[in-house]
């Protein structure tokens, strides 16, 4: 029998008004209560939705049977381990921990007593999503290279996102994401991984991260993200994607993305060399492609959006899908962030798996 989900959502700032307004559109979901230390957010709450001031509070409501914990991150591990006490299942905000171990805790807890997932609604992105079907086609050949990059301009970074103790910073902020979505790309063994992590601007936190993840299919992932790449024109950020393959490579710009896949059918090597002019002097290794090599492809159309994140939890409640944002996959995320502290600190490669 369909059961509806009945949402609690514990902390209601901007990701719990986010979910609050979401959960509303949804037909198999009710928002019951919400509760924040801060009583100035439930000015947002909509009508007739419970308010509460304390997690125990909204966990004694029979009335709910799923909570979203959308509190700063140092937080999410109490709340998670209260609301697996509390029989309530979880989806919970990224950073799911603030380490590895807590995640571990987290597991523990929530094992065979409760349902769990994070809420990586990233995985439902276009532009990613135009990346990994370009990547799984296989018409590049055999990948080698991916390059995802997001540059703000501003040099935003805000409240608690700045404190180290409340688990601030880009890498957690946005690299979480970034990172995610290359694990759930590549399916493959994780075999090294190198990374700079700066404090460009700001002075607790990272606002720059360059990480290379090494995977045991041959592919290379690299990731950068920086707030402060600062531009005089009316963008505030910037998305890339670059995959590159033995047949072909792809360019994917924007959250809305742009491009194009260029390819050939038979793999390029030893072409006879040509002179060609740059305004740095004569080359024969970087000229034009022989005639008729090149074939020019659009992007595939995607349609996705972020609300099949919750589609395919609810799916997963009734027994109809398979969860897509599994907890051991989030615990690998996890590792992989405490193994690129490591190597950002002590300037080295980190062997993984
Ligand atoms: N998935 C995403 O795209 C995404 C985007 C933004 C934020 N987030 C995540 O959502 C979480 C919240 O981030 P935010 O930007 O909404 O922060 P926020 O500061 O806007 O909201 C957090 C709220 O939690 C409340 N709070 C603090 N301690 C509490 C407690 N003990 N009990 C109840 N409420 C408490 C605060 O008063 C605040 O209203 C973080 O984990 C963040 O990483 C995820």
């Amino acid at each position: 029998m369909t059961k509806k989900l009945k949402f609690g959502i514990i902390g209601y700032g901007f990701m719990g008004q986010t979910h609050g307004e979401t959960i509303q559109r949804l037909d198999y979901a009710e928002l019951v209560a919400v509760c924040d230390t801060n009583e100035a957010q439930f000015e947002f709450a909509p009508e007739g939705v419970k308010t509460h001031t304390s997690a125990d509070e909204l966990l004694a409501n029979s009335d709910i049977n799923t909570v979203i914990i959308a509190v700063p991150n140092q937080l999410h591990l109490e709340m998670v381990i209260k609301a697996a006490a509390a029989k309530k299942d979880i989806i919970c905000e990224k950073p799911l921990g603030m380490t590895g171990q807590e995640v571990k805790k987290m597991i523990a807890v929530t094992e065979g007593v409760v349902r769990f997932t994070t809420h990586h609604q990233r995985r439902w992105d276009h532009d990613y999503r135009v990346a990994k079907e370009v990547y799984e086609a296989g018409t590049l050949g055999e990948v080698y290279t991916i390059k995802s990059a997001l540059y703000g301009f501003n040099g935003n970074m805000h409240d608690w996102h700045i404190y180290p103790e409340c688990g601030g910073g880009m890498l957690y902020d946005w690299g979480v994401h970034l990172i995610d979505q290359i694990l759930w790309l590549v399916p493959a063994k994780l075999k090294t991984i190198y990374a700079h992590v700066n404090n460009v601007v700001n002075e607790q936190v990272d606002d720059y991260f360059n990480i290379q993840l090494y995977f045991e299919n041959g592919v290379n992932a690299q990731i950068e993200l920086g707030t402060y790449f600062l531009n005089s024109s009316d963008n505030w950020f910037e998305r890339h994607w670059f995959l590159g393959g033995n047949k072909g490579s792809a360019k994917i710009d924007g959250f809305n993305p742009v491009g194009e896949i260029t390819r050939t059918s038979e793999l390029l090597s030893n072409v006879p060399g040509q002179i060609t002019m740059t305004h740095a002097g004569p080359t024969r290794s970087f000229g034009p492609a022989p005639a008729g090599r090149i074939l020019v492809e659009e992007l595939p159309k995607v349609e996705v959006n972020h609300q099949m994140f919750f589609d395919n939890y609810y799916a997963f409640t009734q027994g109809q899908q398979a969860l897509v944002v599994k907890p051991s996959e989030t615990l690998r995320l996890m590792e992989v962030l405490d193994a690129i502290r490591v190597a950002a600190k002590y300037n080295q490669s980190i062997h993984f798996e």
